[in-house]
């Protein structure tokens, strides 16, 4: 393995460039060349790729989004995609890949695996909704986000006596609700995961009215219920004032957490030492803080667990 290529795909996470830096700077450290492929699968396909070098990832190690852009090609995804892709792998001598994104991303990855591209993963979605890993790269630090807007949120919400709606983004996992609901102090928490329980939330929302709390929060996952129809049930129901907040895309942008920095920088170490050691079609992770490398199938199977233990430490304390 004499070059690697490296592309970002999907949504971006903050951590992505510390990835990327780790992979360019290993790739060199251990005597290979290594190219950078932008915008993702669609670059891949316009053969929008140049050469990396040491000081190509100078400066970026704290900075949100991806320095190679990012994008969801659907031309990819097709048969004809596919053959393009590996042929302008082929044109540029790419050996080996390393594609840093989310399930969708991974899936292209382990396609490419499967048609002879030595490819490996690196998780990197604020949704952490990957099964196989404790976290994925840019999660933490969307959470962190989130609760930084629940604090400020607070402050409002006591001024006015109000409830107040947070909408969060995960698509169809809960997990930056459910974090950013406990660390913020959040006193109702909507996720796809567990069924809605309105009448729980009127309870508790009278309940501490009545014992002179002046906010509700309430961290809503994205897709679970129209945010507006929720405060309209609110204010039906326990004559509260409500205001929604849909935080939306500035979860995705951001300085990186130091946990995001140190196990996107760890992934891409060995992500590189992988291929360069003739391993491939593997997702990597970590699991009891531990980089773990199953493989891309085995990976992509394993169904995210939602963790109710934290979901009822939140409910126990927001009584
Ligand atoms: O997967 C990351 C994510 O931010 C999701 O949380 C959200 O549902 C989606 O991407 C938004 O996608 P886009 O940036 O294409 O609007």
């Amino acid at each position: 393995m004499k070059t690697i290529g490296i592309l970002t795909s999907g949504g971006d996470a903050p951590g992505m460039n510390a990835a990327i830096r780790a992979v360019v700077r290993t790739s060199i450290y251990h005597g290979a060349r290594v190219m950078g492929i932008k915008q993702g699968f669609a670059g891949l396909l316009e053969g929008d790729i140049y050469e990396m070098n040491l000081s190509s990832v100078a400066d970026i190690i704290h900075r949100g989004g991806t320095m190679l852009r990012s994008s969801r090609s659907d031309e990819f995804k097709t048969e004809e995609g596919l053959k393009k892709a590996i042929k302008v792998l082929k044109i540029f001598g790419i050996d080996g890949l390393v594609v840093l994104g989310g399930d969708g991303s991974f899936k292209g990855a382990n396609s490419l695996y499967d048609a002879g591209i030595p490819t490996i993963g690196i998780p990197c979605t604020i949704d952490n909704d990957l099964g196989y890993t404790d976290f994925t790269v840019g999660f933490l630090t969307a959470v962190e986000t989130v609760v930084e807007a629940i604090s400020k949120i607070r402050d409002t919400s006591s001024s006015h006596g109000r409830a107040n709606i947070i909408e969060v983004m995960g698509r169809h996992c809960g997990d930056i609700a459910l974090y950013s609901g406990l660390a913020g102090g959040g006193e109702s928490i909507i996720v796809p995961e567990v069924d809605l329980d309105m009448d729980g939330i009127f309870k508790k929302i009278i309940n501490g009215r009545n014992r002179g709390k002046l906010h509700h929060i309430i961290v809503l996952a994205e897709g679970v219920g129209n945010p507006y129809e929720v405060g309209k049930q609110i204010e039906e129901n326990t004559g509260l004032d409500t205001r929604v907040t849909i935080l939306g895309h500035l979860q995705r942008g951001g300085t990186p957490t130091t946990f995001d920095r140190i196990i996107a920088s760890e992934m891409g170490r060995k992500a590189v030492e992988l291929l360069l050691d003739g391993k491939s079609g593997k997702a990597l992770g970590i699991k009891c803080n531990k980089i773990i490398n199953p493989d891309f199938k085995e990976a992509l199977l394993i169904k995210k667990e939602f963790n109710t233990n934290m979901y009822e430490t939140a409910q126990i304390l927001s009584i």
